[in-house]
């Protein structure tokens, strides 16, 4: 399986993968900048992995510091702030720089910076690491949803080992599933404009052989309506207090035609895409992206010059729509209100 993110030798290679499955690409970051860039042009995209991302982003520009004690601090927080304007949607991004912040917190500004530059260094290495661990026990929980042999799912988007730092979300629940036999094909949306689904869920399911069928997204609700799939799989960018979940635009339309179809949707998502400060969905922010997005495919215009274009990169999901949320923790299940303030008030979590 290949890593979207690797850090070695104090270097952060990322998969680039605006270029997948075409050609595997590493960029080299040695610098903040190059990381803050690659997030906006979604080189490296999926919400836990623009998180750890960002983590080593915040550990390249503190190194460029560590010689200048005086501007260390305010660099930092500079720094910090560029990357949260990446990309506004995915709260893993601001869960992760706070983490980071909080470490380096915990010094006082006397501190030589380069004792505040390894502790934020081990802190972005502790971020990538259990976000392979959390992936992992997701996969487990989801996987035990799954109690029909012969079942075929839909996924939208890539929530895959590609969004993560390995194994994925709803991805990983899915290859978990497939490992125990449980799930036989995935169907999978191309995922306009910018074709996650087409480039990269069906290529990673391809290399683990796991049978994928690659539809367009207008596709879903024939698939539904012809009994193809069994239940809807999806990650998240950010799920607030009552449950409502931000994913890939397009993910709304699939939760309504898999209610009219009685069909399950699931979301799969670490406890780092839940925002305990927002009430609901309302309150996410929606990036908007470049209308030459929609404007052309492939690189190639088809639409005419000069037309509007809207452009949001995700929508909400009410939670009505949603059967269950699979976290590291277990399974959320409706209410969910009070099943997500009995996570934040977790122990576990704390
Ligand atoms: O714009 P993207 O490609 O970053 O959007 C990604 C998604 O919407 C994923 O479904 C989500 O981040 C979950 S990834 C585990």
């Amino acid at each position: 399986m290949l890593q979207s993110i690797i850090w070695s030798d104090g270097v952060l290679q990322l998969l680039n993968q605006t270029l997948l499955p075409a050609k595997v690409e590493y960029i080299s970051c040695r610098d903040w900048q190059t990381v803050a860039e690659a997030i906006r042009r979604l080189e490296v995209r999926g919400a836990p992995a623009i998180g750890a991302a960002a983590a080593f982003g915040l550990v390249l520009g503190a190194r460029e510091l560590i010689t200048d004690k005086e501007k260390f601090w305010t660099g930092l927080t500079e720094i910090a702030a560029a990357l949260r304007k990446t990309r506004p949607t995915a709260v893993n991004l601001f869960w992760a720089i706070d983490r980071m912040l909080l470490v380096a917190s915990r010094y006082d500004q006397g501190t030589d910076p380069a004792i505040v530059v390894a502790a934020l260094e081990d802190e972005a290495k502790a971020i990538a690491a259990e976000d392979k661990e959390v992936n992992k026990k997701i996969s487990l929980y989801g996987a035990q949803l799954f109690t029909r042999d012969e079942y075929a799912v839909l996924t939208h988007c890539n929530a895959g080992a590609l969004a993560t730092v390995a194994f994925g979300t709803a991805l990983g629940v899915i290859r978990q599933a497939w490992s125990e036999g449980k799930i036989k094909r995935v169907f999978v949306d191309e995922t306009r404009p910018l074709l996650q689904g087409a480039r990269l869920t069906a290529w990673e399911l391809a290399q683990e052989n796991i049978p994928v069928t690659l539809i367009t997204d207008n596709m879903a609700g024939w698939v539904m309506k012809k009994g193809m799939v069994q239940a809807v799989l999806v990650g998240a960018d950010r799920i607030a207090r009552n449950g409502d979940v931000a994913n890939k635009i397009g993910t709304y339309s699939v939760a309504v035609l898999a209610k009219e179809h009685g069909i399950p949707f699931f979301v799969a998502a670490p406890v780092s895409t839940f925002d305990f400060t927002i009430a609901s969905g309302a309150d996410i922010p929606i990036e908007e992206r470049s209308a030459d997005e929609v404007s052309s495919f492939g690189g190639i215009r088809v639409a005419p010059d000069g037309i509007d274009i809207f452009n949001p990169a995700f929508d909400v999901t009410p939670n009505e729509y949603i059967t269950a949320i699979i976290t590291e923790y277990g399974v959320l299940r409706p209410p969910y209100d009070q099943a997500i303030a009995d996570l934040a008030n977790s122990e576990k979590i704390k």
